[in-house]
C-alpha cells in the first residue's frame, strides 16, 4: 500500500505530480492511499511516498481531463483523489473514455465538477462584505460558507474585483486578507468573527428593493438560484418575504397604469419609491461597473463610463457608447457630439443637469489607428451584454420616460432593431410602460453630407427632444 500525503484540500498540484508517478508504475488504485495534511487515513498507509513535482515523469492527457480534475479535485467528497487516479488510469489505456456517457465513474466525477462550479459561481454572486472600521480606516469583511474547498480558486476573481479596497473573507475553511497590494491566507474562521449589521447593509437593501421588479416574481426560481441556505449571509435577503407579499398588489398597481395609456403619470407613491436610497443604490452600481467584464470591450478601454445625473430624475436620456473624449475622462457625451447634445437640450429648454444621461454600452469601443482612436459601432452581442447595466439604471431611476437617441440606444431599450428616420419624434412604450421617444444621435449632425441643410437637420433634432419633454408636462 502506498501513501501519499497532500498539503491542502485543495492541493491539485500536488496530486498531480503524485498521480503522473504513480501512474507511470501503473500502481492500481487500490493500492493507493490519498491523506491530506496530518490527518490519519489508515493506519496500514505505510510510509508516504516523497512526491516531487520536477521528478514525475511528462504524461500526455487531455486538456478536457485536467478541467475536470482541476474541478472535482475541490469537491468536499472525501474519495475524489482516489477517484481522479482511478480514471487517469483508465484513461491512459482507454483514450477515448471522455466521451463515453454512459461510463458511472467518469459521470460521477462530472457530476462533482459540476458542484464544484456551481459553488464556485455562487460565492461570486452571494458574498456580501461589511464595513468595519480597522485602525488603517476601513476594511470590509465577509463571512461565507462555501460547500467545497473553493477558497483558494476564489481568491483572484476577489482581488481583481475589490482591488482598491481592503477586505477579508472569513470561511470554516481558511481565510482571505487583501490589503489592496498582497494577499494573505489566514486559518479557518467562525461566524462570530465577521461583524453583523453596518452601513453597507443599509446601501444594499435599497439596492435591492430598488431593483426589485414585482412582475417578475417567480420565488420557485429565485429559491433555486438563490437556495435559502445563502440568506442568512446577505442583508438584502431579509426584504424578501416582504417585496414578494408587497409584489402583487405593485404589479396590479403597474397593469391598471398601463390601462390608461400613455402619456400618464407613472409617479404615484404607491408605486414609486424613487428617493430613499437611489442615490447610494446608483453609486454602488456605478461601482460595480468599474469591474464589468460582461463584453470584451473593457479591456482595451480607459474606464468604464457609467450614467450620470439625479437618481430621482424625470429623464433618462441614453446615447450609444463613450467616446475617445468621454473614455478618458470618464463622464457621458463630453466630447464633439456631447457640445452638440448640450446645445440641442438648451434650445429644446431641458436642463442636462436634471436629466439622467447615459449610454447603451459603458466602454468605448474603437480601432487605433496610428495615434487615433476611431470610433467603432458596438455590435449586438455587446449591446445586449451592457443591457444589464441600462436595465438597473431604469430600475432604480425610474425616469417618467427615456429619449434613446440613434440606433444602439434604441435596440438596447427596447431589443428590436429600428430605422431611426421612421420612428423619430414618437414614443414606444417599453416593457414596463415607460414611453420611450426615439431620435437621432447628435452624431448623426456631425456628419452631414455637405448638400444637407445643417440648420435644419439641428431644428429637426431640438423639436424631437423638446416633444418628448413637453409630453412630461401634459401628463403632469
Ligand atoms: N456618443 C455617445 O453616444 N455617448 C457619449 O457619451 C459620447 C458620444
Amino acid at each position: 500500500m502506498r501513501m501519499v500525503r497532500l498539503d491542502a484540500e485543495d492541493d491539485f498540484d500536488g496530486w498531480r505530480a503524485a498521480a503522473r508517478m504513480l501512474a507511470a508504475e501503473r500502481i492500481a488504485a487500490n493500492e493507493v492511499l490519498w491523506q491530506i495534511g496530518d490527518r490519519p487515513v489508515d493506519l496500514f498507509g505505510g510510509e508516504p511516498i516523497a512526491v516531487d513535482a520536477a521528478q514525475a515523469p511528462p504524461m500526455r492527457v487531455s486538456r478536457a481531463f485536467l478541467d475536470l480534475a482541476r474541478d472535482a479535485a475541490l469537491h468536499s467528497e472525501p474519495e475524489r483523489f482516489a477517484l481522479l487516479y482511478a480514471l487517469l488510469l483508465r484513461l491512459l489505456d482507454q483514450p477515448h473514455l471522455l466521451q463515453d456517457r454512459a461510463d458511472r465513474p467518469l459521470r460521477r466525477l462530472e457530476g462533482l465538477a459540476q458542484n464544484v462550479r456551481r459553488d464556485i459561481h455562487k460565492m461570486h454572486a452571494f458574498l456580501r462584505f461589511r464595513e468595519l472600521p480597522d485602525g488603517d480606516g476601513t476594511r470590509f469583511v465577509a463571512w461565507y460558507e462555501p460547500e467545497h474547498h473553493i477558497l483558494r480558486r476564489n481568491a483572484a476573481f476577489f482581488v481583481e474585483r475589490f482591488t482598491n479596497m481592503r477586505w477579508s473573507i472569513l470561511t470554516p475553511r481558511g481565510a482571505l486578507h487583501w490589503d489592496g497590494a498582497l494577499l494573505t491566507e489566514g486559518p479557518p474562521a467562525q461566524r462570530g468573527d465577521a461583524p453583523g449589521d453596518d452601513p453597507v447593509e443599509g446601501v444594499w437593501k435599497a439596492y435591492y428593493s430598488a431593483i426589485f421588479n414585482p412582475a417578475r416574481v417567480m420565488p420557485r426560481a429565485m429559491l433555486k438560484e438563490m437556495p435559502r441556505k445563502y440568506w442568512r449571509n446577505m442583508p438584502e435577503t431579509a426584504l424578501v418575504p416582504q417585496l414578494i407579499a408587497g409584489a402583487r398588489k405593485r404589479e396590479l398597481a403597474m397593469i391598471e397604469q398601463d390601462r390608461a395609456g400613455p402619456p400618464r403619470q407613472l409617479d404615484t407613491p404607491t408605486i414609486r419609491s424613487r428617493g430613499a436610497g437611489g442615490d447610494d443604490a446608483l453609486e454602488l452600481l456605478r461601482q460595480e461597473a468599474t469591474a464589468c467584464r460582461r463584453c470584451p470591450l473593457w479591456q482595451p478601454a480607459t474606464q468604464t463610463v457609467f450614467g450620470e445625473g439625479p437618481h430621482d430624475a424625470e429623464i433618462m436620456i441614453v446615447g450609444e457608447q463613450p467616446g475617445d473624449r468621454e473614455d478618458i475622462v470618464g463622464r457621458p457625451f463630453m466630447g464633439p457630439a456631447g457640445e452638440v447634445f448640450d446645445r440641442a437640450m438648451a434650445a429644446a429648454g431641458i436642463d442636462r443637469a436634471r436629466a439622467y444621461v447615459t449610454n447603451a454600452v459603458k466602454h468605448f469601443k474603437f480601432e487605433p489607428r496610428g495615434k487615433r482612436r476611431l470610433h467603432a459601432r458596438p455590435h449586438a452581442g455587446e449591446v445586449d451584454a451592457c443591457r444589464w447595466w441600462i436595465d438597473q439604471e431604469r430600475a432604480i431611476v425610474r425616469p417618467r420616460l427615456v429619449i434613446a437617441m440613434g440606433a444602439t440606444a434604441a435596440r438596447s431599450l427596447t431589443g428590436k432593431a429600428m430605422t431611426i428616420g421612421q420612428e423619430r419624434g414618437r414614443a414606444v412604450l417599453l416593457a414596463d410602460g415607460t414611453p420611450c421617444w426615439i431620435t437621432v444621435h447628435p452624431s448623426y449632425l456631425l456628419r452631414l453630407p455637405p448638400e444637407a441643410d445643417a440648420d435644419a437637420e439641428f431644428s429637426r433634432y431640438v423639436a424631437d427632444l423638446r416633444k418628448a419633454a413637453s409630453s412630461l408636462v401634459q401628463a403632469a
